[in-house]
C-alpha cells in the first residue's frame, strides 16, 4: 500500500464583503504580494504537500493573471473555477473537482485564503500532529479573553467559561473520502472540522498561531502586513 499523500484544498471563492475592497480580499496585496499569493507559495513551498487546488468563482477576473506571474507554480497548482455561494459549498465542489487525482485515503488540508500568515512550519505541525490519527485535526488557539455573551440591547447576559474552549483556524485536515462525505451529508457549515463533529466523531485540537489569524476587516490589512514583513 502506498502512503497517504498529502492536498492543499484553498476556497478562495468569497467576495470579501466585510473587506469591502475594490476587488475580493484575497486579491488584495499584501506586503507586496497578492494575500492569495502568499497562501499558494506557502503550500507550493512546503515539501510534505503533493499538489494544492484552489477553487474560485466562475466569474474570477484575477487569478489567471495573479499566476501568470507565478511560473514555478505551475505544475504545484490547480485552479478549479466552481466556486458555491458558500464557503462550505465551495469545499465541496473543489473535492469533487479533485476526486481522478486524490485517493480516498488521501489528506486533505482546507485552509482558508484568507489565512495569509501560515507558515510551512505551522503545516508541519498539524500533519506531524494528525497523520496517525484515525479522524483527523485542525490548527486552533486556546481562547484566552474572558467571554461575555451579549442580549439585544448589547449588554452582559452571561460570562462564559472559556475552559477548554479553542478558536478553530485552518488547515483543517481529514481524509478525502471521510471529508466529502461528511460535507455531502452536513447542513451548512463554517468548517471542515463541524462537518466530521455532526458524524459523531472528535478532530484533534492542534495548537495553531496567532499570525494565521483569518484577513476580514480593513484593520486587519496592517496586522497582517506586520507578520508577513516580519518573514523577509
Ligand atoms: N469562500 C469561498 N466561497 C464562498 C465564500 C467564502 O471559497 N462562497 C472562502 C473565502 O474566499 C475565504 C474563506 O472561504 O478564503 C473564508 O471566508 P470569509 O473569510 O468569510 O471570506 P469572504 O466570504 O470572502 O468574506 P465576507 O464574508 O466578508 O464576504
Ligand atoms: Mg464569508
Amino acid at each position: 500500500m502506498t502512503p497517504p499523500r498529502f492536498f492543499g484544498l484553498i476556497p478562495a471563492a468569497g467576495a470579501g464583503a466585510r473587506m469591502g475592497a475594490e476587488c475580493p480580499k484575497q486579491y488584495v496585496p499584501l506586503a507586496g504580494k497578492l494575500m492569495l499569493m502568499h497562501v499558494l507559495d506557502t503550500f507550493a513551498f512546503s515539501s510534505k504537500i503533493a499538489h494544492t487546488f484552489v477553487v474560485v468563482s466562475a466569474e474570477d477576473g484575477y487569478i489567471e493573471e495573479a499566476l501568470s506571474g507565478a511560473k514555478h507554480l505551475d505544475d504545484r497548482v490547480t485552479v478549479i473555477f466552481e466556486g458555491g455561494a458558500s464557503r462550505h459549498q465551495s469545499v465541496l465542489n473543489g473535492l469533487l473537482a479533485m476526486r481522478q487525482q486524490v485517493g480516498d485515503g488521501d489528506w486533505v488540508l482546507v485552509h482558508d485564503a484568507a489565512r495569509p500568515g501560515l507558515t510551512s512550519g505551522l503545516i508541519d505541525r498539524l500533519i506531524d500532529a494528525v497523520q496517525s490519527d484515525e479522524v483527523g485535526g485542525l490548527l486552533a488557539l486556546p481562547v484566552v479573553d474572558t467571554l461575555k455573551r451579549g442580549d439585544t440591547e448589547g449588554r452582559v447576559e452571561a460570562t462564559v467559561a472559556r475552559d477548554g474552549l479553542w478558536a478553530a483556524q485552518t488547515p483543517q485536515m481529514f481524509r478525502y473520502a471521510l471529508l466529502r462525505r461528511a460535507l455531502e451529508q452536513a447542513r451548512e457549515v463554517t468548517d471542515e472540522a463541524s462537518a466530521i463533529e455532526a458524524l459523531g466523531l472528535r478532530p484533534k485540537l492542534v495548537e495553531g498561531s496567532p499570525r494565521n489569524f483569518k484577513v476580514t476587516l480593513p484593520h486587519d490589512v496592517a496586522l497582517a502586513e506586520l507578520h508577513l514583513k516580519g518573514d523577509a
